[in-house]
């Protein structure tokens, strides 16, 4: 059966990475969390003293970008890739909410898009790829066979971020991880550079009230009516 590109956008904390999963297991195909991406971008330019709450020295972080090596690694066990940055695992760190506080404006800087964009767009050459982000179906594959956009309210989005911070140890505050989520959607759908928005011929989905079940069929079904189409 021909393979399809599905992209899955949408605002921060939608779900996007669960269904994409979902997708890629039921239709044998790989998964790219295109996040974690700009997220080990965003842990190196920590590392390296270039970010934080009062500076952003975006041309230093250009300067060392082809320093910067990504990889995803599968892990069998968990059922998923990894993010490795230039050789060490790093799909915790990256995940946590410091990360997210700094990661939209290193997604802002267009030399950074440019070249992990090159990268998503190598890793889908062949199609069979579920891919999410922000500017998948705008940008990196505007040809994709099924585009989703997701969405869901700011409040909604907050709860389901808090209790994954909770769960993973982290000391926060509802409000704190709300202002972070309303922060990030504007800042990534007004950035100059590929900013967050709804391609033309995505479908749009909003998952507020809807268990992931049901979502999970609804999507399914869309994928395989596009893909028999082929
Ligand atoms: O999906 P996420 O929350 O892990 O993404 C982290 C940040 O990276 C998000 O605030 C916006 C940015 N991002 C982006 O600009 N483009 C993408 N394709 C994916 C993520």
């Amino acid at each position: 059966m021909q393979k399809i590109t599905i992209a899955i956008d949408g605002f921060s904390s939608t779900g996007k990475s669960t269904i994409a999963k979902q997708l890629a297991k039921a239709l044998g195909y790989v998964y790219v969390d295109t996040g974690a991406m700009y997220r080990a971008v965003t842990l190196f330019a920590m590392r390296n003293g270039f970010i934080d709450e009062n500076k952003n020295e975006a041309q230093a972080l250009v300067k060392l970008l082809p320093k910067i090596n990504l990889k995803f690694v599968y892990n069998e066990e968990l059922g998923f890739a990894e993010m490795y940055l230039n050789g060490d695992n790093v799909e915790k760190e990256i995940r946590t909410l410091e990360v997210s506080r700094n990661v939209s404006e290193i997604a802002a800087i267009e030399q950074v898009r440019f070249k992990l964009v090159e990268m998503q767009q190598k890793m889908g050459e062949e199609k069979g790829v579920v891919m999410d982000g922000r500017d998948i179906g705008t940008v990196v594959f505007p040809k994709a066979e099924l585009k989703l956009f997701m969405t869901a309210s700011a409040e909604k989005r907050a709860s389901r971020r808090y209790k994954e911070l909770l769960d993973r140890g982290e000391e926060v505050t509802f409000a704190e991880v709300l202002k972070n989520v309303e922060h990030r959607d504007h800042l990534d759908s007004h950035r100059e550079v590929s900013p967050l928005k709804l391609a033309a011929d995505a479908i749009e989905f909003d998952n507020s009230d809807m268990g992931l079940e049901e979502q999970f069929e609804r999507i399914l079904n869309y994928a395989k009516r596009v893909i028999n189409k082929q």
